[in-house]
Order: C-alpha cells, then sequence, then structure tokens
C-alpha cells in the first residue's frame, strides 16, 4: 500500500533529512587518506546520539541478509557499488567512496547518499561520480505531480546509459516514511509515462548506481551485504529523499 504523507508529515521527514545531510557532510569532511571507514561510522554514530535521532540501518535485517547489519554507514569502496560494511582497512588516495546513511528522528525517517574520490582521483572516476549525480537531478526533476513513475527511471536511465555506464537493473530507490523500505519501488530504468501516477504527498528516495562497465552483472560479496561489480569496475551512488508537492519535487535530505 503507498501512504500519501500530509504537510506536516513532509516536514517530519525534511526534520530527519537535514539531520541526515548534516552527519553526511561532516562524514564527507572527515574522508581521506589513512582514514578508516570504521572511524567514519564511529563518527556518524556520535553525531546521530548528539542530533536525538536513531539509525536506521543498524540493526535492520531484511531477509536476504546473513543478520542485523552492524554499522550506521554503508561505505562502499571502487568496485562495491552499496551496501558495504564499514571496515577497518585505511582509506587511500584515488578511492572512490560511496556513502549511504539513513536515520529516524520522531518516528519519521530519511536517507541519502554521496559519492567522492578520497585525495587525488582519476578524472574517470569524477566522471562517474558527476553523471550519477546528474542522473540523480534529471530522476529528481522528472519527480513532478501528473508524471508518472516510469518517467523518473526514463530520466535516470538515459543519463545513464548515455554515457554507456552500467547499472544494476534490479536495483533502485523506494518509499521512505515511518519504514525506510517503503512502497512503491523507484527504478532506475524504465519507459516513460508507465506506472504509478505521482501525487503530492508522495515521499521517495531516489538512488541511482551507475558502474564504470558497460553490463550489468554484480556479485554479492561473502560477507553477505557488499554488492561489487562483476567485471571489478568502480561504481558510484547518489541518493536523495524527495517529496512530491503541487509545486514540483522537494529534496528533503538538504541540510
Ligand atoms: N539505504 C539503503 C537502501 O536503500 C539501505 C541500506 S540497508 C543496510 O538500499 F542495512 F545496509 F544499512
Ligand atoms: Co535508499
Amino acid at each position: 500500500m503507498i501512504e500519501l504523507k500530509t504537510p506536516g508529515e513532509i516536514d517530519a521527514i525534511d526534520a530527519a533529512g537535514s539531520v541526515v545531510a548534516r552527519i553526511l557532510a561532516a562524514v564527507r569532511e572527515r574522508a581521506a587518506p589513512g582514514v578508516r571507514p570504521s572511524e567514519l561510522d564511529a563518527l556518524a554514530s556520535a553525531m546521530i546520539a548528539e542530533a536525538g535521532a536513531v539509525s536506521s540501518f543498524r540493526g535492520y535485517h531484511p531477509r536476504w541478509a546473513p543478520g542485523p547489519y552492524p554499522g550506521v554507514l554503508c561505505v562502499s569502496v571502487n568496485d562495491a557499488v552499496v551496501h558495504g560494511i564499514p571496515s577497518r582497512t585505511k582509506l587511500r588516495e584515488g578511492d572512490l567512496l560511496s556513502v549511504d546513511f539513513a536515520v529516524h528522528l520522531d518516528g519519521w525517517c530519511a536517507d541519502a547518499a554521496f559519492s567522492v574520490v578520497v585525495g587525488d582521483g582519476d578524472p574517470g572516476d569524477e566522471k562517474l561520480i558527476a553523471t550519477t549525480e546528474a542522473a540523480l537531478d534529471a530522476g529528481i526533476a522528472a519527480a513532478q505531480p501528473g508524471a508518472q513513475m516510469g518517467d523518473v527511471g526514463h530520466a535516470i536511465g538515459q543519463v545513464a546509459r548515455g554515457a554507456g555506464y552500467g547499472m544494476l537493473a534490479d536495483h533502485g530507490g523506494h518509499g521512505v516514511g515511518r519504514s525506510m523500505h517503503e512502497e512503491p519501488h523507484v527504478p532506475n530504468e524504465a519507459k516513460p509515462r508507465r506506472g504509478l501516477k505521482l501525487r503530492p504527498g508522495l515521499v521517495i528516495a531516489i538512488e541511482p548506481m551507475l558502474h564504470a562497465g558497460g553490463k550489468d552483472a554484480y556479485r554479492h560479496d561473502r560477507d553477505g551485504w557488499t554488492i561489487r561489480t562483476a567485471d571489478g569496475s568502480r561504481a558510484a551512488h547518489a541518493e536523495h529523499t524527495i517529496a512530491i508537492t503541487e509545486n514540483g519535487p522537494r529534496i528533503l535530505t538538504l541540510p
């Protein structure tokens, strides 16, 4: 069932989103060669407590996972696309880092992600990240009241495929609200003018995941969580939680 949110509820998700954005900015600031992803996780964990929020990730246990999720961040490095568990392996110059993060504040969730190159990087990696961000922007711009979910997936897919990148076809965004994952599914590739009609009050996370290899294959790491590209190519991830409003899309995960 798809639950539309009231303006007051959207403001509550926006408050959670501000916390998410603030903490992600601090994590981005801290990420540097020699820093351990586990240290980024500890930073985020302390900031969650300070904000009076609750991690949406820690303890999360979807059916496909081997156990409850151990961190508050997902930190996916290089060929890891998403769901990387923050490790103690120090980041190195040129690593492509993707950080995904969600909190609950007063019972409402917001979910966001960014990618960045640690230190000096490869121009190809920078372009992959910029294209992923452009795909997210295109998806958000398509999320207009009266448009359809297929328009969102189409906009994302056009940017990604137009640049020759691969995507995890069966992964995408999702509704957000009291729970981190709600209906509907938000595709990263779709036919335009198909699917759910977008109405004011719909709150969704849009999250393109692109990788440099043109093939869409991926594999699960032995840890049961981390999703890696099958060809070892690098991946980037960008995500915002947005609300469809009468005036167009409103991004809720901004500082
Ligand atoms: N934000 C991620 C997503 O929408 C959720 C990660 S779940 C976790 O897929 F348990 F890995 F944290
Ligand atoms: Co998400």
